[in-house]
């Protein structure tokens, strides 16, 4: 059975004040249950208060990005093995935001998701098309690229990872991929992945999932579960897409 993962990525969000409230929501109301869980991926100077607010929940906690060495002189960077002191679960590797605004490529992508199952972390390694690329018909191949990069990277660790679907045009827009639109291309992904005997990484969907469109993209058969931006910040809006 694959796991079930809703994942909320704050991005770059947040105030200890409003974390502390959102934390505690979470803790209290979230009722894990075996192969269905939450998790947040918090900015990570708050890691730390993740960790103190969530380590007695079912709820776990992770990092938006680490950096592809172990430690030294990269003045800014957070390595894999400092998210794992916090008690970090998962690292998000290649967002869309970090390749397209830092020029992250699929090789440093790559790098970093090594790095993060070296310090024990599960990436979750974004891929995504831009609507160009969609309208070009180059969906396929863009997410293929960047998935064969993370499976030369990650080799007998691939199936380690979780992915994470986001089609560009999808984020922030409120333009939500059809469940149908989604499943083609997680499909897709999943052949590749079984070719690399990987079959059983958890698919996740993001890019504009609310609680009113979760249940209907969670019903494909190859989604299993969700990235989720903007909804993460409200507590109730994203328990209800943990429980869909
Ligand atoms: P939104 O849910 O705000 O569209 O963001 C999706 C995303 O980028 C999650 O990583």
């Amino acid at each position: 059975m694959r796991e079930k993962l809703v994942i909320g990525n704050w991005k770059m969000n947040g105030t200890r004040e409003s974390n502390a409230r959102r934390l505690e929501r979470l803790a209290s109301e979230w009722r894990g249950a075996s192969g269905r869980l939450l998790g947040v991926c918090v900015p990570a100077p708050y890691l730390a208060q993740a960790q103190a607010m969530l380590s007695q929940s079912a709820v776990a906690w992770g990092v938006q990005d680490v950096s592809e060495h172990e430690s030294g002189a990269y003045t800014g960077d957070v390595s894999a093995a400092m998210a794992a002191d916090f008690g970090c679960t998962y690292a998000i590797v290649g967002h869309s935001e970090r390749r397209q605004l830092h020029g992250e490529s699929d090789a440093l992508v790559g790098a970093k998701a090594r790095a993060a199952t070296a310090a024990g972390l599960t990436p979750i390694a974004c891929v995504g098309e831009t609507l160009d690329e969609r309208e070009r018909g180059a969906t396929n191949d863009v997410v293929l690229r960047e998935m064969d990069a993370l499976i030369g990277a990650l080799r007998s660790d691939t199936a380690k990872m979780v992915v994470a679907y986001e089609p560009i045009w999808a984020i922030g827009t409120g333009r939500t991929a059809s469940p149908e639109e989604a499943q083609a291309v997680h499909s897709t992904l999943r052949a590749r992945l079984a070719q690399a005997g990987a079959a059983e990484v958890p698919l996740l969907y993001g890019g504009s999932v609310k609680a009113a469109n979760a249940a209907a993209l969670f019903a494909m058969p190859d989604i299993d579960g969700a990235l989720v931006g903007g909804a993460s910040l409200d507590a109730d809006e994203f328990l209800r897409i943990g429980r869909a």
